[in-house]
């Protein structure tokens, strides 16, 4: 594991496996750097969130009226819902510099320790994957984020003493996609929690507006209506398909990403209406067409479809079951309506196991229409 301050800001953090299907919501390590020049870098340009963001604005500005460092924050939900590019903006809404580091890569608490010692006054440090963070580090923190000081363990054994020393006033922002994982004591050290929401697609067609600009690629508003509505309200993954269906234009087409463009090139990533990827269209398909819409268990599911049961559990489930075509029930996985709908499949004449669900409002073009009409 690298030392933990071994990041500049503009380079990324080395975290995580990358991926390359093209709707994971996890980014690979070489898009992470691609990613970096699409940031947003002030709150103005930050798109969504409207809750989070005003109420950021608002802890921000307050501390700097009081000329006091604000409040701890813990930024939490799914990733690539901009975690990561909030934090970076805190630093520089602030004019200060922010240090990076993520639970994995703090292994004592001593290398915890004199990352905290070196901050100046007003610094953000910015702890990514905060709920993995190891449990003796976790304890330094506490007091460092109450008091603005650490205790430095002097010697071994029983002559070890513990001596404190005072670090600057700083902000903690934490980010993590598992905030049911953090500890009591730490997420009530943060005075402000920032939960993410998914983005609606008219604020994705915003991201996709301002990506191209920077890419320079001509998008039309049909073109990102089409990419908008497949991007499973995640600004990364509208990103990541921005790139994919820009290179098809330039090699297809005239360069100019219209609706016909946008179309063409997600049918060839197989990218469909909703954002389904080929292996989500499987499993859904093994449910309904194998197994009459289940219920059955994700390991006979995962057989059907040639996966690992923890890929089809953890990779393809989650939106599934978000976009109202799956459920997760005590007896197994269950099919809903929509899953016979979109896929095109005369439902079943004794009726589905699960009757009609309702589509989660937050997915991308998961209106109802959409759910049925693909
Ligand atoms: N509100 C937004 N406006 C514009 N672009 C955004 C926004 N949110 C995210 N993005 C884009 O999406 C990409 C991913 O965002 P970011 O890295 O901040 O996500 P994250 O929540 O930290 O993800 P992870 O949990 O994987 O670390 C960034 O490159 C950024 O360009
Ligand atoms: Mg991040």
């Amino acid at each position: 594991m690298s030392a933990p301050f071994d990041r500049s800001l503009t380079g990324e953090l080395a975290v995580g496996e990358g991926q390359d299907w093209a709707v994971s919501p996890q980014a690979g390590d070489e898009e992470r750097v691609v990613e970096s020049a699409l940031r947003p870098h002030s709150l103005h340009d930050f798109i969504g969130q409207p809750k989070v963001a005003r109420q950021l604005a608002l802890v921000l500005e307050g501390a700097k009226r009081r000329g006091r460092t604000p409040d701890h924050v813990l930024l939490s939900g799914p990733p690539g819902l901009g975690k990561t590019s909030l934090a970076l903006i805190i630093g520089s809404e602030l004019g200060t510099s922010v240090k990076i580091t993520s639970g994995p890569a703090i292994e004592r608490s001593g290398d915890l320790a004199a990352m905290l010692s070196n901050l100046a006054p007003g610094d953000v440090l910015f702890i990514d994957e905060i709920h993995r963070i190891a449990r003796p580090a976790e304890e330094l923190l506490y007091m460092a984020m109450e008091d603005f000081r650490v205790d430095v363990v002097v010697g071994k054994g029983p002559g070890a003493t513990a001596i404190p020393l005072e670090i600057n006033p700083f902000t903690l922002v934490g980010a993590t996609t598992r905030a049911g994982l953090l500890t009591g004591p730490l997420r009530d050290r943060f005075g402000f929690v920032g939960q993410m929401e998914f983005y609606e697609p008219a604020e994705l067609q915003q991201v996709l507006a301002r990506s191209a600009d920077l890419l320079g690629v001509e998008l039309t508003a049909e073109g990102s209506a089409e990419i908008a509505g497949r991007s499973r309200g995640t600004p990364r993954i509208a990103n990541r398909l921005l790139r994919r269906v820009r290179d098809y234009a330039e090699v297809e087409a005239d360069g100019r990403v219209t609706r016909e463009v946008a179309e063409a090139a997600l049918a060839l990533y197989d990218v469909d209406h909703l954002g389904l990827d080929r292996l989500d269209r499987a499993v859904l398909e093994a449910l309904v067409v194998k197994f009459g819409g289940g219920p059955v268990g994700v390991a006979t599911l995962a057989v059907a479809v040639g996966e690992e049961p923890h890929t089809v559990e953890e990779v393809c489930e989650p939106f599934l079951v978000r976009a109202g075509l799956l459920a997760r029930t005590p007896r197994g996985r269950v099919a809903t309506e929509a899953a016979w709908q979109h896929l095109g499949q005369p439902l079943p004449r004794g009726g589905v196991p699960l009757g009609r669900v309702t589509a989660d409002p937050h997915v991308a073009g998961a209106s109802s229409e959409a759910l049925f009409d693909a």
